[in-house]
């Protein structure tokens, strides 16, 4: 899997997909007006200035000032662009999270808040795309008009000049000819000009997505498999995506052994602690040890070997199910077999066409979100990992496939090293210890029996989850 998994998806959907296409097109423009069209023009101003001076010493006054009034419109447009496609991101994104965290929009009653937080977005949306699409149909005009402009005072400036025997007047028609074919490549050039300023908005965006990825740096110096033996640790972990602080001071250790919980409100920074941890992002400041050995220094390889990772949206390749249990390591049928059963998903896989052999493709949208995260968490007990990384796992499933999904995570969890992301009781209540985070602070940390008497944030907490 890559880094880009958790980056917003509607984000990267809209960025990626649109970006592409802008550069390319951007490219394509550009090429023909760099080499091809400036020689042209170069040319032809060459042979009008040795036609008439003082003709083409007009144009020559004339044309930068087209030129600005183009670029004044293109530069309104790269800003508008970049800020359109953001906003359009940000609006998939938050469909997404509508429809993931609809649950828990219930019940917080905030539905009317999530719809008036949808609507100032496509509305903010809506205006600037149309402020876009105005400026392209207006750019082309404005362009035309220029050249009608251009040509209109050259034929009235020539026209003085023929009237007073300053050009001959078959000189002066062949200069016309000469000057209206200056004006293709010149508009073909001003086209250009705008055409980049959209190709390096796309650009600029692509970039940093992917500059994302290279701020991560493997540490091939140690390729040794890390020996987990006695805990995780966060000190005085600080993060932030971009401006924003996201996580501020955080400091907690996971024993081997004991499953941790965070709870919180969604956005408070619970997946980003996840996410930190497996190094999909580092941290701004602070650190973050594995038996004392900063998780930088560890091969970024075998230190995913060593954690298991559920999240609520479970991840299947369009492979067979044998294959996405055993994803990536050696097949051991009689292993897949028992980690299936273990997942509660043996039941249902023997019900399909192939069994083992069906291909996740093939089943079309017929598996469940239960049986596709029963298939995860099978995945998860084939892999075995040291350290298990749950990030609100069971959140998007129905009560029936809920409860055959908690038993495999509970199996799954016995005897091992858990982070667990939830906001189910059943989840949280058992864990040996419990952080509970807002706004990016801890602002308590203690079991679930210790929380409960302080009756502070967790009881609250608890309290509006009995709600559901
Ligand atoms: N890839 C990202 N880029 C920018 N901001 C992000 C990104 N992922 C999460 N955030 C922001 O960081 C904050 C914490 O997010 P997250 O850790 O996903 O919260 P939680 O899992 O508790 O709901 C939120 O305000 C969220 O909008
Ligand atoms: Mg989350």
């Amino acid at each position: 899997m890559s880094f880009f998994s958790d980056e917003k998806k509607g984000n990267l959907l809209s960025t990626f997909s649109a970006d592409l296409k802008e550069f390319e097109l951007a490219i394509k423009a550009t090429t023909n007006a760099i080499f091809k069209d400036p020689l042209y023009v170069v040319g032809y101003f060459a042979t009008l200035f040795i036609i008439s001076f003082k003709l083409t010493f007009f144009i020559v006054l004339f044309l930068p000032v087209a030129g600005i009034i183009i670029s004044k419109i293109s530069n309104g447009l790269k800003k508008r662009s970049k800020q359109g496609q953001e906003n359009l991101g940000d609006i998939l994104s938050l469909t997404e999270e509508t429809l993931f965290g609809l649950r828990i929009i219930k019940s917080f009653n905030a539905q009317s808040f999530m719809n008036t937080k949808f609507e100032g977005k496509s509305n903010s949306l809506y205006s600037l795309m149309l402020g876009i699409n105005r400026r392209v149909y207006l750019a082309s005009p404005i362009s035309e008009f220029l050249g009608v402009l251009a040509t209109s005072g050259v034929l009235l400036y020539g026209g003085n000049l023929v009237l007073n025997d300053l050009i001959q007047p078959d000189v002066f028609i062949g200069y016309l000819i000469l000057f209206s074919q200056l004006i293709s490549p010149f508009k073909s050039i001003s086209k250009a000009i705008y055409d980049s300023s959209q190709g390096i908005a796309a650009l600029e965006r692509i970039e940093k997505i992917t500059l994302q990825n290279q701020l991560i740096k493997n540490n091939p110096i140690n390729p040794e498999p890390v020996i987990f033996s006695n805990e995780i640790s966060f000190n005085n972990v600080s993060f932030k995506y971009n401006q924003e602080q996201v996580l501020d001071n955080i400091s907690f250790k996971i024993k081997k052994g004991e499953t941790v919980a965070i709870v919180g409100h969604s956005g408070a920074g619970k997946s980003t602690i996840a996410d930190l941890l497996i190094r999909f992002y580092d941290v701004v400041s602070g650190e973050i040890n594995i038996d004392n050995l900063n998780v930088k220094e560890i091969n970024l390889s075998q230190l995913r070997n060593l954690m298991g990772v559920v999240t609520q949206d479970s991840i299947l390749f369009n492979d067979s199910v044998v294959n996405n249990i055993a994803f990536g390591v050696e097949i051991d049928n009689s292993r897949v077999l028992e980690s299936a059963k273990m997942a509660n998903a043996d039941e249902f896989i023997q019900n399909l066409d192939k069994k083992y052999e069906t291909f996740i493709g093939d089943t079309g949208n017929k598996l469940s979100g239960g049986e596709k995260q029963r298939l995860s968490i099978a995945r998860a007990i084939y892999k075995n990992p040291e350290i298990l990384v749950l990030d609100e796992a069971t959140s998007s499933l129905d009560t029936k496939s809920e409860k055959a999904v908690q038993e495999a995570l509970n199996r799954l969890m016995k005897n091992r090293t858990s982070l667990v992301i939830a906001h189910r009781l059943s989840t949280i209540q058992n864990a040996d210890k419990i952080i509970v985070l807002d706004s990016g602070k801890i602002v308590e940390m203690g079991n679930h029996k210790e929380l409960v008497s302080k009756n502070s944030f967790y009881k609250k907490f608890i309290d509006m989850q009995s709600f559901e």
